[in-house]
């Protein structure tokens, strides 16, 4: 999967990208990603990507123009940076996300449906918000939840993250991702490790019984009980 993501703040990536999975998706060929500094499409010489808002009001608003050339560019693979012709999957097979606290809010099911695209690229928006027009190229708009962040970066990441794990290959495991948490509808059962016994705290004895049928059992079990306590709503 090809994932690009356009912001004012490419350096935010580095970490998270550059660390553990998202390391290893990358170095094992199954993630090509690339952070654009937005300024990169905006003018003059200041290269401002942002502007007062119509009718007044405090902070500013990310003007339509640089989030325009920019997806219209990286989507053609045609930024002075980005290379021509080097295999990664046409425009067609592109969604474009915005990360935004008033989008579809994110859960499993969407990261399911977001690893289907070949391409996936993130307009990250900061300020007070982006000019409305900009949203007219978005396939899909994104929220992380009930809050507001300081910028999408963070909230991209996330959904990234979420995503690139469920590729085939990412994790160790090839069920990794299947058997946990939410994938089967409910909260993950308790996991443990040695030592059998810790500060009085002791593993259940089932699981160290060597019997796999009774720790299945045991497993869904515990996950229906967390699941009933913790998240009733997941069981309607
Ligand atoms: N940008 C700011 N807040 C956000 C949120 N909750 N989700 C996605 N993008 C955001």
């Amino acid at each position: 999967m090809r994932i690009d993501a356009i912001t004012t703040f490419p350096s935010m990536y580095d970490s998270v990208m550059g660390e553990s999975m998202m390391k290893r998706a990358q170095e094992k060929g199954i993630l090509d990603f690339r952070a654009h500094d937005l300024r990169q499409w905006a003018h003059g010489v200041h290269r401002k990507t942002d502007d007062y808002p119509y009718g007044g009001g405090c902070g500013l608003v990310m003007m339509c123009d640089p989030i325009f050339s920019a997806v219209e560019d990286v989507l053609e693979c045609d930024a002075g940076s980005l290379p021509h012709d080097d295999g990664s999957p046409a425009a067609d097979d592109a969604k474009v996300i915005f990360m935004a606290p008033h989008g579809r809010v994110f859960d499993d099911a969407l990261a399911v449906e977001l690893t289907e695209a070949e391409r996936l690229v993130f307009v990250c928006g900061h300020y007070e918000g982006i000019d409305e027009r900009a949203y007219a190229l978005a396939d899909e708009i994104i929220s992380i939840g009930d809050y507001v962040l300081t910028g999408g970066e963070l909230a991209s990441m996330v959904v990234i993250d979420a995503v690139v794990r469920k590729l085939p290959g990412v994790l160790g495991a090839d069920t990794g991702a299947l058997t946990e948490s939410f994938a089967a509808g409910l909260l993950e059962y308790p996991q443990y490790t040695r030592p059998a016994e810790y500060r009085g705290m002791v593993v259940p004895d089932v699981l160290t019984s060597g019997h796999h049928a009774r720790i299945e059992e045991w497993r869904y079990e515990r996950s229906l009980a967390r699941t009933r306590a913790l998240r009733p709503d997941l069981l309607s």
